[in-house]
């Protein structure tokens, strides 16, 4: 299948201090796996965009994710930790509005057990620096669960604004819930230097 010409102007990997972010392939699909069975991300994903047939099989993820890819509509990337070599998380850029040079939701998820390090801050920043960078987006919109403390915090952290509230968006567990409903642009970006989780970038 060709790849649209203007996704491809984010060079992968992307590499930062801990982690390299590329395209899913096969050898992921275990770790894949292994996370989503884990009852912690079990319970954080219920109302996630991955489908209980994606969480069972997360080979058919992998396709879907390779198609969007090469049709230039979402840049979802596997996480790999550059330590293990294992893939840890997910980060993406769902929904890319060429027309309108907005990015419909930054998203992530990261296995629970590299939790509170940062890592999905990191490999969030420097996603978002390619959003505005190489695929000229003016604005990142995101969002997250109220009670989704954590990633409440990368957003807040990365520099998104709230900028209001979807009521009653989700039912979890039989109870509706809001969507807290942010926006970023390219200057709200907090400078590398000033994240916590900083180390040095690879040069
Ligand atoms: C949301 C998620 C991706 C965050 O991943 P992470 O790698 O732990 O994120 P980071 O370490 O970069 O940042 C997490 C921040 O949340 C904070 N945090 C975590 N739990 C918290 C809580 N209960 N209350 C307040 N803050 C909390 C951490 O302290 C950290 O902030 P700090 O660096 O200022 O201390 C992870 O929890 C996850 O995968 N959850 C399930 C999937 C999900 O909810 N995805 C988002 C919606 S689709």
């Amino acid at each position: 299948m060709p790849i649209d010409p203007r996704i491809r102007r984010v060079q992968l990997p992307i590499e930062t201090p801990r982690t390299l972010l590329r395209l899913p392939n096969r050898g992921d699909v275990a770790d894949l796996r292994r996370s989503f069975r884990d009852p912690r991300t079990a319970s954080a994903l219920g109302a996630s965009l991955h489908s209980t047939q994606e969480r069972r099989d997360p080979s058919r993820m992998v396709r879907r994710t390779l198609q969007e890819y090469a049709r230039g509509e979402h840049l979802s990337l596997s996480v790999i930790g550059r330590e293990s070599g294992r893939c840890i998380g997910r980060a993406g850029l769902r929904g890319l509005d060429w027309k309108w040079k907005k990015v419909e939701s930054l998203s992530y998820w990261m296995d629970p057990r590299y939790w509170d390090q940062g890592l999905t801050t990191e490999a969030s920043w420097f996603l978002c620096r390619e959003a505005f960078q190489r695929l000229g987006m003016r604005r990142i919109s995101s969002s997250a669960l109220e009670g989704n403390a954590a990633s409440l915090a990368v957003l807040r952290k990365l520099g998104f604004v709230q900028e209001g509230r979807e009521r009653q968006a989700v039912v979890v567990k039989g109870r509706a819930m809001d969507m807290v409903l942010f926006g970023l642009f390219r200057k709200e970006l907090v400078p590398w230097k000033s994240l916590a989780c900083a180390p040095a970038p690879p040069s």
